[in-house]
């Protein structure tokens, strides 16, 4: 697909606050409305305000319901704005619009429209450099989080990063079990020490010169969350390859902000396992002591994720000296989703000024993002009689607050208020197309962090 100046085959606009002339056609232009006439070669959307998720989601749908009829190309005026945020958006959704996963489908997926052509006297290259830069990326993580587990193990997420360290020059750190084993990451170690796919911690790091601030990210890579011997119910087991969808955030981030050339030093650390059943699989009550030295009661093994990630939040502290923030991403509890519902994420932390700015910037890319506040009564629940702290929580509410503040025990005190951690269970994965995204992996996550690095 590419932007061309001129002409296109359709007509394509986007309608707000509906329109008269299409009543007749029982057209009320709400939301997400679309009114195709294919002989008249015309299509609309309607969008009851100007925002950026309306209009990401306006071409978006504009692609998906053009496909049907075998249109090659198609001609549109953008939004009459100055506003960056508006327009990149407006670029973005047909690209993610024209997003479809059919790796594991024997007929491929038709992609008929070809061009955009972009019905104004503007130049919009720059513009439309980012949001392909974006997208792709956007695109990038949906591929990889939509692929099969016995694909995607923790040794092939590593070879990937490989690659995209290659493409980008970042600096490529891949340690083994081995490695993790022999430095004391025994929390880590021992969720993924029952699966034949061994662990894989993944350090890339991208460095420009005269980098005006260092950042980290640190994301959860569960490639299979069967909830190990505390077993998942059938039901809940599906869908669990979306547990790794954290770590390629991180990885879809650190691409598209080394492709834009940002002058902010970025950290990826990917936590790559498999939690998996065996007869060496770690176990409930078993205790175990993680990079920092701190001991885990294990009291369900389907809480997982925050042991890889306790010891992932240790080796960041410990290797990267002198970082400004650090922020985790997990796909970590279902609670989240009861919380705040499958498509927006909690955040967590310290540092309220720096949660309400992303969620500001969640504004400006039209991704949900909402608050959840720590307290002391919650942070008691973690207790555990034998060990300095347990897995999971002694009560059944609060399941999100209670494992964020699990990681917020692997936070040095230095370092409390530099850190955010993000809670994607819901939207990184929904099983029916939703706004911009399609079924499946969102990508959700990458826009709003390449907005927020880019505006410090
Ligand atoms: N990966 C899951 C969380 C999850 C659930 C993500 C549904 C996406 C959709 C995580 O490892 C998990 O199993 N969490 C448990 C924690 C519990 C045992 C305290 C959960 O949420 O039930
Ligand atoms: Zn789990
Ligand atoms: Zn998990």
């Amino acid at each position: 697909m590419e932007f061309i100046k001129g002409k296109g085959e359709v007509k394509a606009e986007i309608i707000v606050n509906g329109a008269k002339k299409l009543q007749e056609y029982g057209f009320e232009g709400k939301d997400g409305d679309v009114l195709v006439l294919p002989e008249k070669k015309r299509v609309y959307v309607g969008v009851e305000s100007i925002n950026a998720e309306n209009i990401k989601t306006a071409t978006a749908l504009i692609i998906k319901s053009l496909k049907k009829y075998k249109f090659e190309s198609v001609e549109i005026t953008p939004p009459n704005t100055k506003n960056e945020d508006i327009l990149i958006a407006f670029f973005e959704g047909f690209i993610l619009g024209d997003y479809e996963f059919d790796k594991y489908k024997s007929k491929k997926a038709n992609h008929p429209i070809k061009k955009i052509a972009i019905n104004s006297k503007r130049d919009f290259e720059e513009v439309i450099n980012e949001a392909k830069i974006r997208a792709n990326a956007v695109c990038f993580v949906r591929d990889i989080v939509n692929s099969m587990p016995d694909e995607i193990t923790p040794a092939k997420l590593a070879s990937i990063a490989e690659e995209v360290a290659k493409e980008n020059k970042l600096e490529c750190i891949i340690h083994d079990e081995n490695y993790l084993y022999e430095n004391g990451y025994y929390a880590f170690y021992s969720v993924a020490k029952a699966s034949t796919n061994p662990a894989r911690l993944i350090h890339l790091a991208y460095k420009p010169k005269n980098a005006k601030r260092k950042i980290v990210l640190i994301g959860k890579g569960l490639c299979y969350d069967s909830g190990g011997l505390s077993l998942k119910p059938s039901d809940f087991m599906v869908t669990m390859k979306s547990d790794k969808a954290g770590a390629v955030t991180v990885l879809g981030i650190i691409k598209a902000i080394s492709e834009l050339g940002l002058d902010i030093e970025v950290h990826a650390i990917l936590g790559a396992a498999e939690n998996m059943i065996g007869g060496n699989a770690y176990k409930p009550d078993d205790v175990l002591k993680a990079k920092n030295g701190k001991t885990i009661e294990v009291r369900n093994t389907d809480a997982e994720g925050r042991l890889v990630l306790a010891d992932c939040l240790c080796y960041a502290q410990e290797e990267i000296k002198e970082f400004e923030e650090i922020y985790d991403f997990a796909t970590l509890t279902g609670a989240c989703m009861v919380g705040v519902g499958e498509y927006t994420c909690g955040v967590m932390g310290f540092d309220k000024e720096k949660i309400q700015k992303i969620i500001n910037t969640g504004e400006k890319t039209g991704e949900h993002f909402a608050y959840l506040p720590f307290n002391k009564y919650l942070s008691k629940l973690l207790k555990s009689e034998i060990a300095d702290i347990s897995n999971i929580a002694s009560s059944r509410y609060g399941g999100a607050l209670t494992a964020g503040l699990f990681l917020s025990e692997f936070i040095e005190d230095k370092n409390k208020e530099k850190w955010t951690h993000l809670d994607i269970a819901g939207p990184a994965y929904v099983e029916k197309a939703w706004g911009f995204n399609p079924h499946g992996a969102s990508g959700f996550g990458v826009d709003t962090f390449v907005s927020l690095l880019k505006s410090f």
